[in-house]
C-alpha cells in the first residue's frame, strides 16, 4: 500500500443494549475522522461491531426462548440499521460470534499459553454477576461492586490467568515515552496513577458449568474465554491478524481506538499487555471521551431519560445531530444533551450562518450571472477584501488540519464557522448589489468567483461532519461529480472551482425550527411535580423560569481583545471579544472602566442576543455586570477559563 494508512475503531457495543446517544457519539466521531482522513488522502479502515458473548446475552436469549446465536442475530440489526441512518461509513462490522474472530481469539490464547504467559490457578474472589467481573476484597465499595454498586457473590474456582503483572514496568515506560498513547492528558495521568499500585494477573477464563456462551479455550474444553479478553481481540481480527499479514501490519501501526472513559482500564492496561505478550505493538492512540448527560442528569432507564436516537433522527435528521454532538462539547469532556441546545445550534449555526450563506449567494449568482461561476480572477483583479478572504481560508484549513489531528472536533468546527462568518461579512462588505447597479462588471465577476470558491471550501470542510449536507452543497454548486474538488488537498491552493460551472439553487439546507419540541424526561416530570406541590405565592415562586427557558440564553465565556470609547458617547465602549469567534460588543460601561483596563479581561457574555445598534454601532451580544450604588462590577471568573465555554 503506497498511501499512508489510518485505522480507527469504536468499542464493539453489547448486542443486548438498546442503542442510545452515547453509542451514537463514539460512532459518529469515528465516522467523521474516517471520512476526514479519506478526503485527506489516507488509506482508511474504520471498524465498528458488536460484543456478543457472555452471561447477559446467554440469559436474555433464554428468557426469550431463543438460542444465544438467534438472539444476537436479531439484536445486531438495531445497530446496523441505526448506523445506516446516521450515514456511518464503516469498512467492516465485526461480530465476536463470527468464525473469523473465534479463530483469532483461540490463536491468541494458544500462543500466550505456549509461551507461558497463561497459567492455571485456583482463585477465590468476589464476583459481580451482571458485570461478569471479579473484584478483590479491597476493591469493593460498602461490600458491593465498585462499578455498578450491585451485590457481589464469593466464588472459588480454578481458572486460567494471564500474566499481566509481568508487563507492568514495560507498560509504565510505554505510557511515559508515548504522550499520544492515552488521550486526553487527564486520562493518561489517571492510568499512570492506577499503575502506581502493583498490577495483578488477569483471570481470562470462565468454567463452562457457569457460562457456556463464549469462545472455548483451545487448550481446555471445560472453559470459555472471559468476555473482555475475547472482545478486545476484535481490533486485530478485522485488519487481518493471522490471515493477511500485509494488510494487518499496514493498518495496525496507525490505529486509534475511540472509547468512553468507563472502559479506559481494559483498553490501556489489559489490551496493551495482552498485545505485548502476543508479540504485537500497542495501538498508536486510545482516546477516551466523556459521557453525555441528559438535561443535567445521568442517562438511565430508571430515570426514563435515555435519548433514543431513532426518535431524534425522525425529528432533526442525521446531520444536525452529528453536528451538535461534535460541536457542543470538546471531545473528552462531559456533554449535556438538551433539545433546546440542539435546536439553538440548528437555528443559529446551520440555518442562519451556513444555510443563509449558500442560499443568498446562489440567489445573487442567478440574478447577476445567470447561475454561472465567472472565470478565476487574476491577482490584479482581486481587491483587498477578497485577499483577506483567501487568507482567512488558508487559516481555516490549517486550523482544521491541526484540530482534526488532535481529535478536537469542536475546535475544528469553530474554525470552519469563523470562516463562514467571514464569508457572510465579505458579502456585506463587497456589496455585489452595488457593483451590479454601478455596472462594475469585472469587479462583480471577481467578487462572485471569490465568494463561490469560499463556499466550495466550506462544503469540503463540513462534508466529513455532515455528509448529506456536504453532498447537497456540492450538488447545488454544480460539482457533485468533480470528486477532486471535494478533497482537503484541493483546499491547499485557492482557485479550484472552474469558471463556467453552472449552479442549481435547491431548498434551504436547514429550515429554522421555531418551537422546541416537548420531550418529557424524568427531570421534567420531577420538576413539574415539584412545581405542583408549591402554591403560587410561595416564596421564590414569582417569575419562575424553566430550565428550558434558561437554556435558551447562551451564556459563554469571552476575552476582551480590543476596546475603545465610542466617539461622541459618554457611556459606550466598543469591544472586540473572543467568544470562540470574534464579535463586536458595545456596552454602557465607560463611566466605570477605561478601555485599556478591559483588554485581556475574561468576561461573561450573552452570546445569542439579537444584534442591536447603539449610537449607530452594531453590538452582537451583551456582557454581564452587577450594578449597585457604588458602581459597576463585571462578572468574571475565579480561575482561568478558555473562551467560548458555555456557562450553565
Ligand atoms: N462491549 C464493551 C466494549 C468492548 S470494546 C472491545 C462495552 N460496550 S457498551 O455498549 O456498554 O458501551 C460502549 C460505549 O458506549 C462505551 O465506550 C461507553 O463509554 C459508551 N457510553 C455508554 N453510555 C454513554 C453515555 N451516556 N455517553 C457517552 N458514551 C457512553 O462497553
Amino acid at each position: 500500500m503506497s498511501k499512508e494508512t489510518f485505522y480507527v475503531t469504536t468499542p464493539i457495543y453489547y448486542v443486548n443494549d438498546v442503542p442510545h446517544i452515547g453509542h451514537v457519539y463514539t460512532t459518529v466521531a469515528a465516522d467523521v475522522i474516517a471520512r476526514y482522513m479519506r478526503v485527506s488522502g489516507r488509506e482508511v479502515m474504520f471498524l465498528t461491531g458488536t460484543d456478543e458473548h457472555g452471561q447477559k446475552v446467554e440469559q436474555a436469549a433464554r428468557e426469550r426462548g431463543k438460542t444465544p446465536q438467534e438472539h444476537c442475530d436479531e439484536m445486531v440489526v438495531r445497530f446496523k440499521d441505526l448506523w445506516r441512518r446516521f450515514n456511518i461509513s464503516n469498512d467492516d462490522f465485526i461480530r465476536t460470534t463470527e468464525d473469523r474472530h473465534v479463530k483469532v481469539v483461540q490463536h491468541f490464547l494458544q500462543k500466550l499459553f505456549d509461551s507461558g504467559d497463561i497459567y492455571k490457578s485456583s482463585y477465590s474472589g468476589w464476583y459481580c454477576v451482571p458485570d461478569e467481573r471479579f473484584w478483590t476484597e479491597k476493591d469493593l465499595v460498602d461490600g458491593n461492586c465498585p462499578d455498578c454498586g450491585r451485590g457481589v457473590v464469593q466464588i472459588e474456582e480454578s481458572n486460567y490467568f494471564f500474566r499481566m503483572s509481568k508487563y507492568q514496568d514495560w507498560l509504565i515506560g510505554h505510557i511515559e515515552g508515548n504522550p499520544d498513547f492515552i488521550r486526553p492528558e487527564s486520562r493518561r495521568n489517571e492510568m499512570l496513577g492506577f499503575l502506581r499500585k502493583p498490577l495483578e494477573d488477569l483471570c481470562i477464563s470462565r468454567p463452562k458449568n457457569r457460562l457456556h456462551w463464549g469462545v472455548e479455550i483451545p487448550f481446555d474444553s471445560d472453559y470459555v474465554t472471559y468476555v473482555w479478553f475475547d472482545a478486545l481481540i476484535n481490533y486485530v481480527t478485522s485488519p487481518g491478524y493471522t490471515t493477511d499479514d500485509d494488510r494487518f501490519s499496514s493498518f495496525w501501526t496507525n490505529c486509534t481506538h475511540l472509547i468512553g472513559k468507563d472502559i479506559l482500564t481494559t483498553h490501556t492496561i489489559y489490551w496493551p499487555t495482552m498485545l505485548r505478550g502476543e508479540g504485537l505493538a500497542p495501538p498508536a492512540r486510545v482516546f477516551a471521551h466523556g459521557w453525555w448527560t441528559v438535561e443535567g442528569r445521568k442517562m438511565s432507564k430508571s430515570v426514563g431519560n435515555v435519548v433514543e436516537p431513532n426518535m431524534l433522527l425522525d425529528k432533526y435528521g442525521a446531520d444536525a445531530i452529528r453536528y451538535f454532538l461534535l460541536r457542543e462539547v470538546p471531545f473528552g469532556l462531559v456533554g449535556d444533551f438538551s433539545h433546546a441546545a440542539l435546536v439553538g445550534r440548528i437555528n443559529s449555526d446551520l440555518a442562519n450562518d451556513l444555510g443563509n450563506l449558500l442560499q443568498r449567494s446562489l440567489g445573487m449568482l442567478e440574478k447577476y450571472r445567470d447561475a454561472v461561476i465567472p472565470p478565476v480572477p487574476s491577482d490584479a483583479q482581486m481587491g483587498d477584501l477578497s485577499r483577506e478572504l483567501v487568507e482567512a481560508s488558508r487559516r481555516a484549513v490549517a486550523e482544521l488540519e491541526e484540530h482534526m489531528s488532535a481529535l478536537a472536533f469542536d475546535r475544528a468546527l469553530k474554525s470552519v464557522w469563523e470562516f463562514i462568518g467571514r464569508a457572510n461579512k465579505y458579502i456585506d462588505s463587497a456589496a455585489p448589489w452595488t457593483l451590479s447597479k454601478e455596472g462594475k462588471d469585472t469587479k462583480l465577476d471577481s467578487v462572485m468567483y471569490t465568494l463561490f470558491e469560499a463556499i466550495r471550501q466550506v462544503a469540503v470542510m463540513i462534508n466529513p461532519f455532515m455528509p448529506e449536507t456536504g453532498q447537497k452543497m456540492f450538488r447545488q454548486l454544480g460539482i457533485a461529480q468533480k470528486k477532486d474538488l471535494h478533497t482537503i488537498t484541493s483546499l491547499k491552493s485557492w482557485g479550484g472551482f472552474q469558471g463556467g460551472t453552472r449552479t442549481f439553487r435547491g431548498p434551504a439546507l436547514f429550515p429554522r425550527i421555531e418551537e422546541v419540541p416537548e420531550v418529557e424526561t424524568g427531570k421534567e416530570q420531577d420538576k413539574k411535580s415539584e412545581a405542583r406541590s408549591q402554591k403560587p405565592g410561595d416564596k421564590g415562586m414569582e417569575n419562575v423560569v424553566t430550565i428550558e427557558d434558561f437554556a435558551r440564553v447562551e451564556l459563554v465565556t469571552g476575552k476582551v481583545l480590543e476596546a475603545e470609547a465610542v466617539p461622541k458617547s459618554k457611556k459606550l465602549i466598543r469591544m472586540i471579544v473572543d467568544t470562540g469567534e470574534k464579535r463586536q460588543i458595545v456596552a454602557g460601561i465607560a463611566e466605570y472602566y477605561q478601555p485599556a483596563d478591559l483588554v485581556g479581561k475574561a468576561i461573561a457574555v450573552v452570546g445569542n442576543l439579537a444584534p442591536a445598534k447603539l449610537m449607530g454601532v452594531e453590538s452582537n451580544g451583551m456582557l454581564l455586570a452587577a450594578h449597585d450604588d457604588d458602581g459597576l462590577a463585571l462578572v468574571t471568573f475565579d480561575k482561568e477559563v478558555g473562551v467560548g465555554v458555555r456557562i450553565k
